[in-house]
C-alpha cells in the first residue's frame, strides 16, 4: 500500500534524491532554529539531551519530555467513575504516523470518554489523516454527527493568528481525512475547512464533545478553547490533546481550567474539562 506522509516532514512521494530532500529538511531546521533559539532549546533539549539520548525508542523518547502543566495526571477511571465497564471499538489503531499521530492508548481513552458520554454531535479541531476522526465516530451513539475541521488544500501557508514558523504543523494535503473517506463511518463526518481562529464555531453547534488538537501555539489553544467554550452545551466535555508535552498548551489548558474543572490523564497527553 502507498504510505502518505506528513507535508511538514519534509518527505514527498518520489522526486528528487534521497540526500538532497534530507540536505533541504537540514537546511530548513536550522534555518527555523537559527530564528527561534530558546524555543528549539526548549523543544530539542528534552527529546534530545542525555538522558534522552540514552533512550533507543523514538516514542519512548517523546514520552519522557511528558513534563509541562500543573494538573496531577489521574486515571481515566477516577475521572469518569463506571468507565472501565465500557467495551471500545479501535478503528487503524496502528495505521498511525508515530510521533504526529496519537498513541494507541490515547485513541483508545478517547474511544471509551465517547462511548460512556454518548456524545450527539462532536467536534474536532485538526483532522490530520483523520484516525481520531474515525474512532470517534466508531464509538458515537448511531445518530451522532462528526465535524472535524483542517486548514483547506489550498491554504496559503498564512495562520488568522501569528505563528512562529517553528510552530508550523500545517498538514494541509490531499490525504487530510484518508481513513474516515471509505468507511462506513464516512457518511456521519464532516469534513470541515478553515482556520480555527476565523472559523465559524457556531455554524454547526451546539456540540456534546469537542477535541482540540489543532494549531498549538499558546494564542491558538487559548483562541481555541475560548470558542470550544462558547458552544460547548451543559454537561458537555472539552479535551485537548498534547497538555503536558507542549508547554503553550499546557499553558492554556492551566489558565482555563482554574474557571472550569480539569483533569489529565495518565498515561496519555490528554486533558479534559468540564464547562
Ligand atoms: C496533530 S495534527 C491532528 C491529529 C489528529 N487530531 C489525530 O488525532 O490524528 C494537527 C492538525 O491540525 C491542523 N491545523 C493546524 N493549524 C490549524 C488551524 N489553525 N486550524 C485548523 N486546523 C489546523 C493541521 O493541518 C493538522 O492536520
Amino acid at each position: 500500500m502507498k504510505k502518505t506522509t506528513a507535508p511538514w516532514t519534509g518527505r514527498r512521494a518520489g522526486g528528487g534524491s534521497g540526500i538532497a530532500q534530507m540536505a533541504a529538511r537540514l537546511r530548513n531546521a536550522l534555518v527555523k532554529i537559527a530564528r527561534n533559539p530558546v524555543t528549539a532549546w526548549r523543544m530539542l533539549w528534552p527529546r534530545y539531551g542525555p538522558f534522552a539520548a540514552k533512550a533507543p525508542d523514538t516514542e519512548f523518547r517523546r514520552a519522557i519530555r511528558w513534563s509541562f502543566g500543573d494538573l496531577g495526571r489521574e486515571p481515566l477511571n477516577a475521572v469518569f467513575p463506571g468507565i472501565e465497564h465500557i467495551d471500545v471499538r479501535v478503528v487503524r489503531c496502528y495505521d498511525r504516523e508515530p510521533l504526529l499521530s496519537m498513541t494507541p492508548s490515547e485513541v483508545l481513552a478517547i474511544g471509551a470518554m465517547v462511548r460512556f458520554l454518548r456524545p450527539e454531535r462532536i467536534l474536532e479541531i485538526g483532522t490530520f489523516e483523520g484516525n481520531t476522526t474515525v474512532n470517534l465516530a466508531a464509538n458515537a451513539p448511531a445518530s451522532a454527527r462528526v465535524f472535524t475541521l483542517d486548514l483547506p488544500p489550498d491554504w496559503a501557508r498564512r495562520y488568522a493568528l501569528d505563528v512562529p514558523d517553528i510552530h508550523y504543523n500545517a498538514a494541509t494535503g490531499n490525504h487530510t481525512g484518508r481513513q474516515f473517506i471509505e468507511t462506513p463511518h464516512a457518511d456521519r463526518i464532516t469534513q470541515l475547512w478553515g482556520d480555527s481562529a476565523a472559523f465559524e464555531w457556531d455554524e454547526h453547534g451546539p456540540f456534546d464533545f469537542i477535541l482540540i488538537d489543532g494549531c498549538h501555539t499558546y494564542e491558538y489553544a487559548v483562541s481555541d478553547t475560548l470558542n470550544a467554550l462558547r458552544v460547548i452545551r451543559p454537561g458537555g466535555a472539552i479535551v485537548w490533546h498534547d497538555y503536558g508535552m507542549l508547554e503553550d498548551v499546557s499553558r492554556a489548558v492551566d489558565e482555563c481550567a482554574r474557571g472550569i474543572k480539569a483533569r489529565a490523564i495518565q498515561g496519555t497527553r490528554l486533558a479534559v474539562g468540564f464547562p
